[in-house]
């Protein structure tokens, strides 16, 4: 049965909520992750990896917003403090001391930790009958996907 945000009961919308900031949380790591790198790349691939780790970060900061935005329309609080983010978060922060395939390969991990956070978010909604909800987790977790694969093409 689909279900719009104000038919979900208590318990179900809190599990949705806590799986939309866990995915806010992780994709805004994600996002300084890539900028850290963008910034900190070195090598004779510097050019292409510093415009993939731009691509990447423009794209996660736009995916925060609607992320944590869906969490407002279910009338919830997005958490929006990065030592919140920190705290949650699966994708760890790294020091951006490292070679280009080390970066690579960091952030190719981070996509795949958020393409299996935004599934199981989707799931936690599909089991809601939340469909909206689920659609978004659906949609970020195949350019999570994307991005692992464009990453991982790298290091074949
Ligand atoms: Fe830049």
């Amino acid at each position: 049965m689909t279900q719009t945000a104000v038919a979900l009961s208590t318990d179900a919308r809190a599990a949705i909520v806590d799986a939309l900031n866990q995915s806010v949380a992780e994709t805004a790591v994600a996002t300084m992750l890539a900028q850290n790198f963008h910034w900190n790349v070195k090598g004779m691939a510097f050019g292409p990896l510093h415009d993939l780790f731009q691509k990447i970060y423009e794209d996660h900061f736009i995916a925060q917003d609607d992320l944590a935005e869906r969490i407002r329309a279910l009338d919830a609080h997005a958490e929006g403090t990065l030592a919140g983010m920190l705290n949650r978060s699966k994708v760890m922060e790294h020091g951006g001391h490292a070679s280009d395939k080390e970066m690579i390969k960091a952030m190719q991990n981070a996509q795949e930790i958020l393409a299996a956070t935004l599934a199981g978010a989707g799931a936690t909604a599909a089991e809601a009958g939340d469909t909206l909800t689920e659609d978004l987790c659906i949609a970020r977790g195949q350019v999570h996907e994307k991005f692992a694969w464009f990453l991982r093409a790298h290091l074949a």
